[in-house]
């Protein structure tokens, strides 16, 4: 088995290839003049299976992700393993409006035109996973998360509204804290309104998790009602660190403290999902090695 690195996540693919205690492989990866993505992997062939990282978002990553699908199974990759750290556009799972696209399952066809697994980490819709017809797993980061907080003297970890409880109650349990929500509502793109809600986080420590931060809005409004319900102090964590349109700066005049995982790569991604991505990668080979087996006894 081999890793390769696309230029959205080449640190947490060299993290994940320690962890497997496998070869890493740097891809050369330029743009042409008019933009076009041009990719090379130097190597002889690739007589292995192999594992590629890189994110689905911006487009011009996902371009560079199918590109490098094609340059390993040129080589002779045996299986590609699509590693997705941040899968992009997997909010639009339903054609909401009569007309739209169904961007997240055009994604999905995509990808495995050449990949027999996928991995993704904290996809915003798991249902999404369904469409691949391959092995797919979904990652969660909250362990990753939870071990990073511990000591760190968090009381409360919330939860921004009951849908992504499950996700603060997984942290809280690793930290040993307590577990609560909030009630959001978004009124636009970026404005968001918390209701005050009967927590108790007067003189605590609390720690805000969610799956994305993009403007920043859910997480401000967050962060201003839990300092009016008397927070001593107010941390926000999130898997994917957008941060669109200069949120981290916002975020870092209502926080005390702002970090993500390293999905996507910015200023305060210290938080590695490698040890998770690679539990998942020795669950999906040996599922396989069985299926395998299986088939060979078969004779199918
Ligand atoms: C929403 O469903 C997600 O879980 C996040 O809360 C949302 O994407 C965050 O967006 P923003 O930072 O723009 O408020």
């Amino acid at each position: 088995m081999i890793v390769i690195g696309g230029s959205s996540s080449k640190a947490l693919a060299q993290d994940l290839a320690k962890e497997l205690g496998v070869r890493y492989i740097q891809p050369n990866i330029a743009r042409f003049p008019d933009g076009e993505c041009y990719v090379r992997i130097e190597e002889e062939d690739i007589d292995d299976e192999a594992i590629i990282v890189q994110n689905s978002h911006p487009d011009s990553n996902l371009v560079e992700l199918l590109l490098l699908q094609d340059a390993a199974v040129g080589l002779g990759a045996r299986k590609i393993t699509s590693v997705v750290p941040y899968f992009g556009y997997a909010r639009q799972d339903e054609r909401f409006k009569k007309g739209e696209a169904l961007s997240a399952k055009v994604m999905v066809n995509l990808m495995e035109m050449t990949s027999k697994r996928l991995v993704t980490v904290d996809v915003h819709k798991p249902i999404v996973l369904d469409w691949f017809h391959g092995a797919a797993h979904d990652v969660h980061a909250a362990p990753s998360i939870g071990d990073f907080f511990k000591g760190h003297g968090i009381d409360l970890v919330l939860a921004p509204d009951e849908g992504a409880m499950q996700r603060a109650a997984e942290v809280g349990k690793v930290i040993g804290a307590e577990v609560d929500h909030l009630e959001k509502t978004r009124l636009s793109g970026e404005l968001v309104r918390m209701a005050p809600k009967n927590v108790d986080a007067k003189d605590k420590n609390a720690l805000i998790v969610d799956d994305i931060i993009s403007t920043g809005g859910t997480i401000e409004a967050a962060a201003n009602q839990l300092k009016i319900m008397g927070a001593r102090s107010v941390t926000a964590v999130c898997t994917h660190g957008l941060f669109a349109k200069g949120a981290l700066d916002r975020l870092r005049k209502c926080c005390n403290a702002v970090y993500s995982t390293n999905t996507i790569e910015n200023d305060v991604s210290v938080i590695s999902v490698a040890p998770q991505i690679a539990k998942a990668v020795r669950k999906q080979k040996k599922t396989n090695r069985l299926t395998d087996k299986i088939s060979l006894r078969s004779g199918k």
